[in-house]
């Protein structure tokens, strides 16, 4: 049999940036994982790597292996990387607490990581994920940015000066505003679509350097009714009516809330793909589709008590199964990609 065109070639025919996240462990334990990452990714997103716990063993200290590991391994194969992320409240080490209190020892601790972070690496990362969701309205406040132990120090400048910091420190990468729950056609997700847009149109107005909005879309297969591909859409045209690209930055599609037999879960799951890459896809604007993941033997869901299954069989939310098979999902996502118009 010839061999199928997988997805990451079938989306560079119509200028898509593809890939995955990939973590050393994964990579290290299992050949299949290293052939699929060959073979399905275009890009890169080391899944523990360019975060705080992994480079910040303590205070004073710095631990590059990994992420040196990690684009040695995308250089090799001619892969694209995505640093993902300098800022990002969800990821700090036990020593960071809840950061200096104080506005000025803050700046200096994120300067410094920005800095030696973005500086080392700078001409090889394809994208930085500077600030991972920093909109949450659940959090009350008028503006809808989330209270994060940056802003709660620094105020809301935090923002702006880590794009200005990354900017310098590695002028070549596209800055990325790095934002989840914002794919749904529901009241909550609208409320964070319009706290982000308010962001990103303050911060072009003060020229911060901002090329791009990542649009995580971590997906759930029952809740397709609450998509609709019109609101996305629109959503998309108003970030690009700005100047801006988007990337989807983590796409996966849990199976929580369907019922156990497979055949369903797969066809279910593999249909949510479809959906959602054919909306996203309409737009030219979108230039990059990143997973979160590839192989369900790999996936941060089972762990995820937003996306794992109540019934505690694993998850399946991957376009391969736990023994590397392709699934259904992956010949739609292949398929959207045939179907999408060149950019
Ligand atoms: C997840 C990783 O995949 C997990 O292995 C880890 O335990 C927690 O973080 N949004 C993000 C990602 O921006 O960094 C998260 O990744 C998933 C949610």
């Amino acid at each position: 049999m010839a061999q199928q065109q997988g997805m990451a070639a079938l989306a560079a025919e119509k200028g898509v940036l593809f890939g995955s996240t990939l973590t050393r462990g994964q990579a290290d334990e299992s050949a299949e994982m290293r052939r699929l990452a060959r073979q399905e990714m275009g890009a890169i997103v080391p899944g523990f790597e360019f975060k705080w716990p992994t480079l910040r063993p303590g205070p004073w200290e710095f631990d590059f292996s990994g992420a040196e590991a990690m684009l040695r391994l995308a250089e090799e194969q001619g892969q694209k990387t995505r640093g993902h992320a300098l800022v990002w409240h969800g990821a700090l080490p036990g020593w960071f607490g809840d950061g200096p209190a104080d506005a000025m020892g803050m700046r200096t601790l994120l300067r410094h990581h920005i800095d030696t972070v973005a500086r080392r690496y700078a001409g090889r990362i394809h994208s930085w994920d500077v600030v991972n969701e920093p909109v949450e309205p659940w959090d009350g406040r008028q503006d809808g940015l989330r209270d994060s132990p940056f802003l709660r120090s620094m105020g809301t400048d935090y923002i702006d000066l880590s794009f200005r910091w990354a900017a310098e420190a590695d002028p070549q990468a596209r800055l990325v505003l790095n934002e989840y729950g914002v794919e749904m056609a529901t009241a909550e997700q609208e409320a964070r679509r319009t706290a982000l847009l308010r962001l990103v149109e303050g911060m072009l107005r003060r020229r911060v350097p901002l090329h791009a909005i990542g649009i995580q879309a971590h997906l759930a297969a029952a809740r397709q009714h609450e998509f609709e591909a019109e609101v996305l859409r629109r959503f998309i045209r108003r970030i690009a009516a700005l100047g801006l690209d988007c990337y989807i930055t983590e796409l996966d599609v849990t199976d929580r809330g369907l019922p156990p037999d497979i055949a369903t879960r797969d066809a279910a799951v593999a249909h949510t793909y479809r959906v959602f890459l054919d909306a996203a896809l309409a737009e030219p604007s979108v230039k990059a589709v990143i997973l979160w993941g590839i192989s369900d033997r790999y996936t941060w869901m089972n762990d995820s008590r937003f996306a794992r299954r109540e019934d505690g069989l694993p998850t399946r939310p991957h376009p391969f199964d736990a023994d590397f098979r392709p699934k259904p999902a992956w010949d739609a996502i292949r398929e959207a990609f045939r179907a999408a118009s060149a950019r």
